[in-house]
């Protein structure tokens, strides 16, 4: 029986937080993908997945609001009252993820990490920031109701990211592994080597059809220059770009 059947069947009689849990359905489905023996893992917001992450993580960090004077409905007192809850392993970073999650030091690589707290743009995209560096490979990362249409993007950018592997969609959330692929550099620019931006931006600029993100020839970047500019090159420019395009 799995563990999310039981925290169910004790659940029955309370009403879910504020905010909404993940669904039982859901839930069961990241309980039988969490990989083995985790050490380190963390999420954003916090309610019934934290119930779960206590009983399989050895060190759960959780980046919620304190919302403990909402008494019943708080989602905080949800998984702290929860008797499957396991407190010693929970690490709570109370504020907001906009705020704490920027200076944050990690203790180390996440096994897994949810993001499911703050949902409005651009805040999922800046938690997914500023945890994927810390995500380890065949790590887990799981991002909750992609059926909001800027989640939903960003699941369809992590899809085709070298990084992520999508391994499930359940209801409406979206479960991805880690690949083996480079940390993209979280400090860097290099927009033409991610798979969703290359297929989307005009295939016939010639530097996007070249394979490992080569940097653009001169000849690449008068075209992006003339594009940029919005009016034409001026005719010397042009001379030089048809010479080294033949080139
Ligand atoms: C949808 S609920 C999370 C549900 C939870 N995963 C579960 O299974 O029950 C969203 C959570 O994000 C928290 N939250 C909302 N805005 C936040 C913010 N800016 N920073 C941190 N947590 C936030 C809410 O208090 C709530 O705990």
């Amino acid at each position: 029986m799995l563990l999310t059947d039981q925290i169910k069947a004790s659940e029955a009689a309370r009403l879910v937080h504020h905010a909404g849990g993940l669904r039982y359905q859901t839930l069961a489905r990241i309980e039988a993908l969490l990989p083995e023996g985790m050490k380190r893992t963390a999420e954003t917001g916090c309610g019934r997945s934290t119930i779960l992450f206590s009983n399989f993580s050895k060190r759960h960090t959780v980046f919620c609001l304190d919302d403990r004077d909402e008494g019943d409905r708080s989602s905080v007192r949800y998984f702290e009252t929860s008797s499957f809850t396991k407190p010693a392993v929970i690490n709570p970073v109370f504020g907001p993820t906009q705020l704490t999650l920027p200076t944050h030091v990690h203790e180390g690589p996440y096994d897994c990490v949810l993001i499911d707290g703050p949902h409005g743009y651009p805040f999922p995209e800046i938690e997914y920031y500023y945890f994927y560096p810390h995500i380890r490979k065949g790590g887990l990362l799981i991002i909750d109701d992609v059926q909001i249409a800027t989640i939903g993007r960003m699941a369809d950018f992590l899809q085709e990211d070298a990084m992520w592997d999508l391994v499930e969609l359940s209801q409406t959330t979206a479960i991805f592994r880690r690949t083996d692929a480079r940390t993209f550099t979280p400090t860097g620019d290099h927009w033409w080597q991610q798979n969703y931006n290359r297929r989307r931006t005009e295939a016939d600029k010639p530097f996007l059809l070249k394979d490992g993100g080569e940097l653009p020839s001169f000849a690449d970047r008068l075209v992006m220059a003339s594009r940029k500019r919005r009016k034409p090159l001026p005719v010397r420019l042009w001379r030089k770009l048809r010479r080294a395009l033949k080139g």
